[in-house]
This record gives C-alpha cells, sequence and structure tokens, in this order.
C-alpha cells in the first residue's frame, strides 16, 4: 500500500505561488513529495490526506518529549497569561537560567534568544569580543545555522586547502577569510591552523556529535586535544549544543564526553519546540554582554513569554523524570531491531552517535569525520528512506540527518517501526541494481 499525497501536492501548488519553494524554510521542501501537516500527536504526524506518520525527524530535533504534550502546553498557555513580549523582564528568566546552569555546569550565566541561529550568532560575536580576534575555526560537516560567518563549507571531496566554500549565496566574501575548516577526531590540522593564525583565531566551534553529519561523533583524546589546543592558543571553545543539549544527557555533550566548554549555545529540545534558545559560558566572558564596550545581544522577541514557560516546563521533565533514560533505551532498542534485520540480510551497516540521534551507515567502518560518510553507500540510505516515508515512517531521505527519538515512541512505534523497515528494505533491494547492493553486502 502506498500513500496518496493528492492533497498536499494540491496544496503544494498553492504555497508554490505564495512562498518560495512553497515552503517557510528550504530544508522542508521535498519537490512532488513535500508533505503537510495537518496535526501531531506524541510521535506521531498525519498528514492533509491524512497519511499517517512514525516520526524520527521530530522538527529536526526539537521535540524531545513528543508533539503537543500536554505539560509543556499547560505551561505555555500561563506563560501566555503574562502577556507574550513585554519589553520587559520577567522573573521565569532566572528561575530557568539556574534549571539551566544546575544541569549545564559550564552554564555560570545565561542569555535567551529565539532559534540556534541567533544564539550561535551571539556567541561567536562575543568569542571575538572576549578574544579580540576576528577569525575563527569550524570542524566538516558541523551546521552552525544561517548567518553568514558560519555559511561556509567544504565538499566532503573537495581539496582541504582552498575547497572552503559558502553554503549560500549572498555571503559577502570578504568574509571568507574569517572561517577555516578542519577535519574531525584529528587534532593535527587544527594545531597547524592554530600555529599559523592563532593570533588571528579568536573561536573554535564544535558539534562534538555532528548533528548534521550522521551524529559522527567525536573521540575522547581528541576532545581533550581539542580543549589545551584551545587554552594553548587562547581561543574560545565554543560547543553548540543546539541538537545535542538537554538530549544526550542532562548536561548535554558536555556531560556526555566529560568536556567544559568557554561558551555553549543551546536551543531544540530546550522548549519541546517551543521557539527558544539560550547562550551560556564562563561568566568572565559572559559579562562581556552588554553595558560599555560589551556585545549587543538582544532582540523585541528574546525571552518571550510564552516559549520561557514551555522551557520551564521541558527542562523540568528532563531534569527529574527518567525521560532522558526512556529516550536512550528505545533508541537502543530500535538500533538492536535494525541491525538485526540488516545483519539478517548480509548488509554491512554501523550506527553512530547516541542513542536519542543517531546515523544509520551502510558500511562496514564507523565514519570517524565528515569525509569518511562520503564512502558509505547513500544511495542505498535515500532510497531506503524514501521507501519508509511511503509506508508512513518518517525519517529524513539524507542519511547526514540523525533518527531522533522522542520520550513519547512507544512499544508500539517499535513494533510499526521495525516491521516497516523490514518491507522497505525488501522493496528496495528488489528495485536496485545487484551492483549497489553487492557494494554493501
Ligand atoms: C548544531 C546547530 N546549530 C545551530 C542550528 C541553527 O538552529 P536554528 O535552526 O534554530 O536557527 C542548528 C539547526 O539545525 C544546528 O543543528
Amino acid at each position: 500500500m502506498t500513500r496518496s499525497l493528492i492533497k498536499s501536492q494540491q496544496h503544494y501548488k498553492r504555497a508554490y505561488d505564495q512562498l518560495p519553494l512553497g515552503v517557510s524554510s528550504n530544508f522542508r521542501a521535498w519537490e512532488e513529495n513535500t508533505i503537510f501537516a495537518a496535526r501531531t500527536k506524541g510521535p506521531r504526524i498525519w498528514d492533509l490526506d491524512d497519511n499517517e506518520y512514525i516520526d524520527y525527524r521530530l522538527g529536526y530535533g526539537p521535540t524531545i518529549l513528543g508533539y503537543c504534550d500536554e505539560r509543556v502546553d499547560a505551561a505555555a498557555r500561563r506563560g501566555m497569561e503574562l502577556g507574550g513580549t513585554i519589553g520587559l523582564s520577567t522573573v521565569r528568566e532566572a528561575v530557568v537560567a539556574e534549571r539551566i546552569k544546575k544541569m549545564v555546569p559550564s552554564a555560570e550565566l545565561v542569555r535567551f534568544a529565539n532559534s540556534g541561529t541567533e544564539a550561535v550568532m551571539a556567541a561567536l560575536r562575543l568569542a571575538r569580543a572576549f578574544s579580540g580576534k576576528d577569525e575563527h575555526v569550524m570542524i566538516e560537516g558541523c551546521f552552525h545555522g544561517h548567518f553568514d560567518s558560519v555559511l561556509f563549507e567544504i565538499a566532503p571531496d573537495e581539496d582541504r586547502d582552498g575547497g572552503v566554500k559558502p553554503s549560500s549565496a549572498g555571503v559577502p566574501k570578504v568574509l571568507r577569510d574569517l572561517a577555516h575548516i578542519v577535519p574531525l577526531n584529528d587534532a593535527n590540522p587544527l594545531e597547524d591552523v592554530l600555529k599559523k593564525k592563532g593570533d588571528s583565531i579568536g573561536a573554535l566551534m564544535i558539534e562534538p556529535i555532528l548533528g548534521n553529519a550522521g551524529s559522527i561523533m567525536a573521540e575522547e583524546q581528541y576532545m581533550q586535544d581539542v580543549r589545551s589546543l584551545c587554552d594553548r592558543f587562547d581561543v574560545v571553545m565554543l560547543v553548540d549544543e543546539v541538537k545535542t543539549g538537554f538530549r544526550v544527557a542532562r548536561g548535554g555533550v558536555q556531560e556526555l564526553m566529560g568536556v567544559r566548554a568557554d561558551l555553549c549555545t543551546f536551543a531544540k529540545a530546550l522548549g519541546n519546540g517551543y521557539p527558544i534558545s539560550a547562550l551560556a559560558g564562563r561568566e568572565e566572558i559572559m559579562r562581556k554582554i552588554g553595558g560599555d564596550g560589551g556585545i549587543a545581544q538582544g532582540g523585541t522577541y528574546a525571552a518571550h513569554s510564552v516559549p520561557l514557560a514551555a522551557a520551564e516546563k521541558t527542562l523540568e521533565i528532563l531534569d527529574e523524570t527518567d525521560a532522558l533514560e526512556t529516550i536512550a533505551a528505545y533508541g537502543t532498542r530500535l538500533q538492536e531491531g535494525i541491525g538485526g534485520i540488516l545483519t539478517d540480510r548480509g548488509i554491512a551497516h554501523v550506527f553512530t552517535g547516541h542513542p536519542s540521534m543517531a546515523g544509520l551507515f551502510f558500511t562496514e567502518v564507523l565514519p570517524r569525520n565528515y569525509r569518511e560518510w562520503a564512502n558509505t553507500n547513500y544511495d542505498l540510505y535515500n532510497a531506503l528512506a524514501l521507501e519508509l516515508n511511503e509506508l508512513g515512517i518518517l525519517c529524513e531521505p539524507d542519511s547526514r540527518e540523525p533518527w531522533f527519538i522522542c520520550a513519547a515512541h512507544d512499544d508500539a512505534c517499535l513494533a510499526e517501526t521495525l516491521e516497516k523497515f523490514e518491507t522497505a528494505l525488501s522493496t528496495v533491494l528488489t528495485r536496485m541494481s545487484s551492483e549497489t547492493v553487492k557494494s554493501v553486502s
């Protein structure tokens, strides 16, 4: 049984005439397969044609407890009673900041913003102001949002020297020389660039789990090397926890990997999908926000009373219940189930990352960096993901996007997912050429 997308397709035509690509974020445009959500609940989405999906995209990560969580939504409604955007601070800001600080020890001070992009943008500006140095280093395969300074990348097949290119039109060429990109899990290229340019580089930005490159994970020794190189060259270490924060552990990836950032950024799981983000870090650095000679940070909607109240409740649940343990346990069982199906068919595969946000790669060898992702069979992955979407299992048709788990995924979801995975795999293997299949078996 394949799904009908008649209503979504009709609506896509209408939307296309009103919105570029017919959507409000480029990532949501899947051409003729673009679907429009009609309603959601827990781990499930229904589209305009009433197709039902078990969702493993979860809005690219935010929905940590499940859609329309009654506890969070009730808190958000109470937040609305305060007035929304007031142009004054409210008591809850310090209350939520205290909770963040309790959960993430490096968060000595906290500032709120509306999106991951905004938080990272302010954090990078802050790192420049504190260090007095304008350039920054990023890691291949990382994504830090849609502001100009970070919209640079190296394609995985591109020579590292000189291969840095803007990942969007309209990014000023003059910014190109400020951005340096090095691979994950090899501290030597980082040390080389810092030896050459340490006087101009003020920030190192890292997602220790590459949440935008299949959750490929930094190794413990590498993270320690990164920390000591940042200390040695007076570089602010900015750990971007927009995807990992309040998800992979109560204290995020910093707790998981035993590393302490100078600055860190949060969004996504912070508000169970309500638009709120935070930057946080060492007091000495954070005190550079505002005042004479300090950095600009703020905005009309920062700490809006609705998402802030949602964040208060979400963090309370994540901190005080076993939600994160439940999520990780589901993720582990999902991997065991999918792994078993693939092993039975003799298909080489590995899982990367944390069970709450894992990548699945068709390869024998665990990828250690973004280039190694390019060696995996992502044609098989993409075909499989599209077939799973047809059957009502929503994962991104791009193996760089992890499978996200929420606390509402339950046994029924697991059984249905595994049954449909088996069916989708059979369909795809029958359809694909024997060459492609051979390369992974
Ligand atoms: C690690 C990371 N940083 C920053 C961002 C940007 O966040 P937002 O989309 O909320 O602007 C993202 C978005 O996916 C992200 O994954």
